[in-house]
């Protein structure tokens, strides 16, 4: 089987590629250095999978643990990188850490991969390169903005890095894939998101409300201009995400030319209001969730949605599961949780 090295690979997308990988006949290599998560997870990939793989503890910015993971593992056919710190409002607080972790490891990763003539990189981007687009839905030439976080401009700046690198000459075929919001986990409920600490995203803090572990969810403002006031994203199934990452890698395997930059938007290309996903939880645990409508949280966008038609014409992928199968498979993986 091909290996792909998964940097990363026990966080929340990490871990749900691992085992859209394996179903494609993929060998993932795991490398994670449990800041933001834990060995757990490990276990539930294996479980899912019954599937022995192999994991290395450590970290993306060390060149020699990079070297020795390539070393061991011998013919790695492609990489696919997710090692980041990704919370927002932590960047803003800490940009120099988030600056030095996101960079600092994308730079050592290129360099390994260059000299261990490994040529395939999928990297994990975000639609937050765009900002608040002046136009929606959102397409891959929609100009970029000034990220409204640090966080955001780590993931800028790394496109163009590896864009720079490719243009060099480089032997190197990547593409960065802009997510939109990941939610969900794997219907087995053996692996989801694991939100260490008080969570920052939207599915999380419901379904925790709704498990009584949060008194209420705070509703982010609902005076902007959309239909209900409340703000709209596009809210992506996991596990479709983690199929896009396989579509790309098979996509790369058949790219021609030895050197090849290109983004791609993931997303499911339709988005949902903040009531609207509350509205549909409430349908998938039939309770009537605990909320409150408060002030606009700082740095947030009124509404961002994915064109997808490029991921279906390039790819062959389309996001296929529905926000309210995202929801019911997360409030599942949250009655793990309490068990833990
Ligand atoms: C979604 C909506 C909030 C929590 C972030 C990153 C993005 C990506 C996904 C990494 C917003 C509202 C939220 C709450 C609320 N991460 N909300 N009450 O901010 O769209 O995207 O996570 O790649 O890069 O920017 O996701 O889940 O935090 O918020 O009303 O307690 O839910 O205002 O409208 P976001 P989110």
């Amino acid at each position: 089987m091909k290996k792909i090295l998964i940097t990363g690979g026990a966080g929340f997308i990490g871990s749900h590629t691992a085992v859209a990988l394996f179903e494609s006949g993929y060998l993932p290599v795991i490398v994670d250095n449990f800041s933001n998560s834990e060995a757990t997870v490990l276990k539930g990939i294996q479980k899912i999978c019954d599937k022995e793989f192999s994991f290395y503890e450590g970290d993306c910015t060390d060149a020699d643990f990079l070297q020795h993971v390539f070393k061991s593992e011998e013919n790695i056919e492609g990489v696919i990188h997710f090692a980041a710190s990704k919370a927002v409002g932590e960047s803003v607080e800490k940009p120099l850490e988030y600056y030095y972790n996101n960079i600092q490891s994308l730079i050592t990763l290129l360099n390994v991969m260059n000299d261990q003539r490994c040529s395939l990189l999928v990297f994990s981007s975000s639609c937050t390169v765009y900002g608040q687009p002046d136009k929606l839905p959102v397409t891959e030439v929609t100009p970029k903005k000034q990220a409204e976080s640090p966080y955001g401009n780590t993931k800028r700046i790394c496109e163009e890095i590896i864009e720079d690198t490719v243009k060099s000459g480089a032997l190197l075929k990547a593409i960065n894939l802009r997510y939109f919001n990941p939610v969900g986990a794997h219907p087995s409920a053996l692996i989801g998101e694991l939100p260490l600490g008080v969570p920052n995203n939207l599915i999380p803090f419901i379904t925790q409300t709704a498990a009584g572990m949060r008194e209420k969810l705070m509703v982010f403002g609902d005076d902007y201009s959309t239909p209900d006031g409340t703000a709209i994203r596009d809210y992506i199934h996991v596990m479709d995400l983690a199929e896009a990452h396989v579509a790309t890698i098979a996509f790369l395997e058949k790219t021609a030319e030895t050197s090849y930059s290109d983004v791609i938007n993931v997303g499911t290309g339709h988005g949902n209001s903040v009531m609207e996903v509350i509205q549909a939880f409430e349908e998938v645990s039939g309770d009537k969730l605990s909320y409150q409508i408060g002030p606009r949280r700082s740095g947030d966008i009124e509404m961002v949605y994915a064109n997808a038609d490029k991921s279906q014409s390039v790819l062959g992928w389309k996001a296929k599961r529905s926000l309210k199968e995202a929801l019911d498979d997360a409030w599942r993986w949250q009655g793990t949780l309490k068990s833990k």
